[in-house]
């Protein structure tokens, strides 16, 4: 069965130090969550935030990579760089990276097909944006962003993948989706993977909901049957308010 992961998305925050003070008292606070735990740091902080996790149950990912291995990408990183530190996950098409850095349905599948082969586990972004959800496209614009993000994966590859399903309208804005509305796109991609794979392989696949999450809602929103947790941007900064959600 799916395991409910709550992953901590910290944005542009904290400073390796911060990083390392967060990252120890936290560790106390969630040493018997009920969930997985996860938290996206900047890159700066991931040695830090590496070697703090280290021995606890609290998992480390990098926000974004490089699709290629190395070269001349000036101010880029590559998977192997992530890998060599001990950063187990990576976050990729971020609706922030794909509207402030030009990140394409294209350069996400070459991402993730990138983290697989260098053992990384990718959590793939989607979401539509509030014109998107009034002229009620929805749903076939997130199983556009789906079927791309693995397009060329085998099962066995698909299977190691994270969702992550954010409407970009919720991100941030402290307007979470309600349940319901969250719980059927997370339904929507998971009958969208089944189409591309089957129903056995769907059924695997985590798929986490992200947009205002907070402490309040996070346990009403991980008891929906098609959502296996939460991508936490806001709430993810502050140490009590996400120990609860790693325990919702
Ligand atoms: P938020 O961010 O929880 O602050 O809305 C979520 C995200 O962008 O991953």
């Amino acid at each position: 069965m799916r395991k409910i992961l709550a992953a901590g998305n910290w944005k542009m925050n904290n400073t390796p130090s911060q990083a390392e003070a967060m990252i120890n008292e936290l560790k106390a606070k969630v040493k018997d969550a009920k969930n997985d735990v996860l938290i996206f740091t900047p890159f700066v902080c991931l040695p830090a935030a590496v070697k703090a996790a280290e021995g606890s149950n609290i998992k480390i990912g990098a926000q974004n990579m490089h699709f290629e291995d190395k070269g001349a990408f000036t101010g880029e990183i590559s998977a192997q760089m992530l890998k060599e530190i001990g950063v187990e996950y990576v976050l990729i098409g971020h609706s922030e990276r794909r509207e402030y850095f030009a990140e394409t349905d294209d350069t996400v599948n070459a991402k993730v097909i990138q983290a697989l082969k260098n053992g990384l586990t990718p959590m793939v972004c989607c979401g539509e944006t509030l014109k998107q959800r009034e002229d009620t496209i929805t749903f076939d614009f997130i199983r556009s962003q789906i079927k791309i993000a693995f397009r060329s994966l085998s099962k066995e590859d698909a299977l190691k993948v994270v969702v992550a399903y954010e409407p970009i309208w919720a991100i941030g804005t402290g307007k979470v989706a309600t349940s319901e509305q969250a719980d059927e796109v997370c339904r929507d991609i998971r009958e969208c993977l089944a189409g591309i794979y089957d129903e056995e392989t769907a059924a695997n696949i985590r798929i986490l909901y992200g947009g205002s999450v907070n402490k309040d809602c996070a346990a009403e929103l991980f008891a929906m049957n098609d959502i296996d947790g939460g991508l936490v941007g806001g709430a993810s900064l502050k140490v009590e308010d996400f120990s609860i959600i790693c325990n919702a």
